[in-house]
């Protein structure tokens, strides 16, 4: 019975196996419990004698099981380390990396120019308010000046925003009435357009507003002054031209002198050294009323900007189409930006 046993276990080829044999043999219905069982009927002299025999064949076949479980649960682990093991000295595969969006960069690096100079930087909702987007800024119903402009409604009276000026409006009101305000504002805006290199029926402006006792022309022309230095070059100047902004009296367009450059912004300025790169002006009157400013106290400028059109100036691109094509080509040469 015990070689049996021995054998059956030494063939067996899983735990599960084992535990059959185990049970076969040593269970309660197995023939070691039997002959224990049968004890009582066996005469005096015989008893110790099986019964010690049937101890040691228990014990042989239980040691028989112990040991095979265990060699059985080694190879296991074995096999799975085996199939686990990865290889430490091969070399990685590379990530590929992205880089800042080149609009993104030159958002943060205007944004950081203005930080300098004491703005702070705002964000406002792209589907605005007709009230926000126009009337807040001076133009009713009705007013020509909203043709400048033509524009995405989502209802009646909301749209997606044409220009940044709505942010204007938005942080006076929450200033109550009280100075200074003196933030730039950047953000997506969207005007009724074909696309073509030059125009593009959604694009970034950057929204500039100071308000305060006191602020003048001069203060304007100064700022502008310094960001442009700042961001083309020390070389560069402005010139102010006047123009027409409903919320803005006087209104001014804003050239800068061309300088080393490339590409069709470089090609524009050449006939006439000078290209337009920002609307601005004095607040309105009317504008700081309906914002809650008092006006024989407060003045102050406005200006906007388009990104787009700074990054173009800036890196020589020449279809503002490329910003929003996502060509990884394109995309690949800002990445030291
Ligand atoms: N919002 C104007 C535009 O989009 C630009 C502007 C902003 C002009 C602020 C004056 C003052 O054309």
């Amino acid at each position: 019975l015990r070689e049996e046993a021995l054998q059956e276990l030494e063939k067996a080829s899983s735990v599960k196996d084992i535990d059959e044999v185990r049970v076969k043999y040593l269970g309660k219905k197995g023939p070691i419990t039997e002959v224990l069982r049968g004890m009582g009927k066996l005469s005096a002299e015989e008893r110790p004698k099986v019964g010690q025999l049937a101890n040691e064949v228990r014990e042989d076949i239980q040691a028989k099981v112990e040991e095979k479980t265990e060699e059985m649960e080694a190879a296991a682990l074995e096999a799975q380390l085996a199939s686990e093991r990865i290889d430490v000295t091969l070399p990685g595969r590379e990530v590929k990396r992205g880089a800042r969006h080149p609009l993104t960069a030159v958002i943060e690096e205007i944004e950081d120019i203005f930080i300098g100079l004491g703005f702070q930087v705002t964000e406002g909702p792209e589907v605005e308010t007709d009230y926000y987007n126009f009337e807040a800024l001076n133009l009713p119903p009705d007013h020509p000046a909203r043709d400048m402009q033509d524009s995405f409604y989502v209802t009646d009276d909301m749209l997606l925003r044409t220009q940044t000026s709505p942010v204007q409006a938005r942080t006076m009101e929450k200033h109550n009435g009280v100075g200074p305000v003196k933030i730039i504002c950047p953000g997506k805006v969207y005007r009724r357009d074909d696309d073509d290199a030059t125009h593009s029926h959604q694009f970034m402006q950057i929204e500039g507003l100071y308000v305060d006792k006191g602020v003048r022309m001069s203060d304007l022309k100064g700022i502008l002054n310094t960001f442009v230095k700042n961001y083309f070059g020390a070389e560069r100047n402005i010139r102010l031209r006047p123009s027409f902004f409903p919320f803005t009296e006087p209104s001014v367009e804003v050239d800068v002198s061309c300088g080393i450059c490339a590409g069709e912004g470089c090609r524009v300025c050449k006939q006439s050294g000078w290209i337009e790169v920002l609307g601005a002006g004095m607040v309105h009157p009317r504008v700081l009323e309906m914002s809650g400013f008092d006006a024989k106290e407060y003045s102050g400028f406005a200006f906007g900007m388009g990104v787009e059109r700074f990054a173009l100036l800036k890196y020589g691109i020449d279809d503002i189409r490329h910003f929003y094509t996502n060509d990884i080509r394109f995309l690949d040469q800002f990445k030291r930006v």
